[in-house]
């Protein structure tokens, strides 16, 4: 299926705000890439993350999508107007894959957690690697609120529990448990295509017969010991009783997916239900965790 392309030239300033825009306008998938081979490290908590000075933004648009109405409105609020530096490029599948392979690099959440592309080097052999390449199922682990569950998941132990993954995208998170040493994963997404990926991610981790996957529809009714959730922050309080009806007697809670503005009112709205920690933020994005009373 051929794809279109657009990339927009960015700094450290203004890089994460026109990848907003570009998944703000329908973009498939955004990426960063750096005119230099530098590798990209999830900060240690507490770190800045770091953009190149360099940057152009990438996003990824199904072919038959209207671009001339996405240039329109990204000229509209960007601050050289017309004069917005961009390319538009029609590419093959096999192009894009390539892209991502050039600019896709081992990542390390908390303590124990690698997340590699298949096709570099596993820079810890004797951690917890996830082996994942990106599709076009959300969830790779370069945008902070996956970052945000996966640093969560990597400081409990999970020996033996059974994890709820809310929105599983691609199943990083999903997998993630699995080779934190979760005894099964029950991942749900609305998306079909999502849980197609996590299904292809599971078999190529050798997880797939401990990892089961519904649409929401098809939901088991159960009890987990650990629920995670990384969607939006309007689904988060709409899903609120079906997100807690799968949290067991004492279970654990993580929630992202959330704008630091909008924190306060989930914080209250779970806290019904949960013994509420105070957020972990990472650039404007926060974390919910807690666990029920
Ligand atoms: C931000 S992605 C998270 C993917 C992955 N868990 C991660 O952390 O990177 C959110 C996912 O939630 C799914 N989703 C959105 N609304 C949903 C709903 N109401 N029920 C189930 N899944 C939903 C989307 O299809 C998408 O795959």
């Amino acid at each position: 299926m051929p794809w279109i392309q657009l990339r927009l030239n960015a700094d450290e300033e203004t890089a994460e705000k026109y990848s907003d825009w570009l998944s703000a306008c329908g973009a498939q998938a955004v990426t960063f890439i750096d005119a230099k081979d530098t590798p990209i490290y999830e900060p240690l908590p507490g770190d800045e993350v770091i953009y190149w000075s360099n940057t152009i933004v990438m996003g990824l648009y199904d072919a038959s999508y209207d671009m001339d109405k996405v240039l329109r409105y990204l000229k509209s609020i960007h601050p050289d107007g017309d004069n917005m530096r961009y390319k538009l490029e029609q590419i093959e599948d096999k192009d894009w894959e390539r892209e991502w392979m050039d600019n896709f690099h081992p990542m390390k959440f908390g303590q124990r957690l690698w997340i590699c592309p298949s096709w570099r080097e596993v820079p810890e052999p004797d951690a917890v690697n996830v082996m994942l390449d990106p599709g076009l199922a959300f969830g790779t682990g370069t945008h902070p609120t996956t970052a945000l569950c996966l640093t969560w998941l990597d400081s409990l132990d999970l020996s033996d529990k059974t994890v709820v993954d809310f929105g599983c995208g691609s199943g990083i998170l999903s997998l993630a448990a699995l080779k934190l040493g979760a005894k099964k994963v029950i991942g749900i997404d609305i998306d079909p295509q999502a849980l197609q990926a996590s299904k292809e991610n599971a078999k190529r981790n050798g997880v797939e017969d401990r990892l089961e996957l519904y649409l929401p529809k098809d939901q088991p009714q159960l009890t987990a010991d650990v629920v995670v959730a990384n969607i939006l922050a309007g689904p988060l309080r709409e899903l609120a009783p079906t997100i807690m009806a799968f949290v067991g007697d004492k279970g654990l809670l993580a929630l992202s997916g959330v704008l630091e503005t909008q924190a306060e009112e989930l914080q209250s709205l779970y806290g019904n239900w949960c013994e509420m920690e105070p957020v972990t933020v990472q650039e404007e994005w926060v974390r919910l965790s807690g666990r029920r009373k």
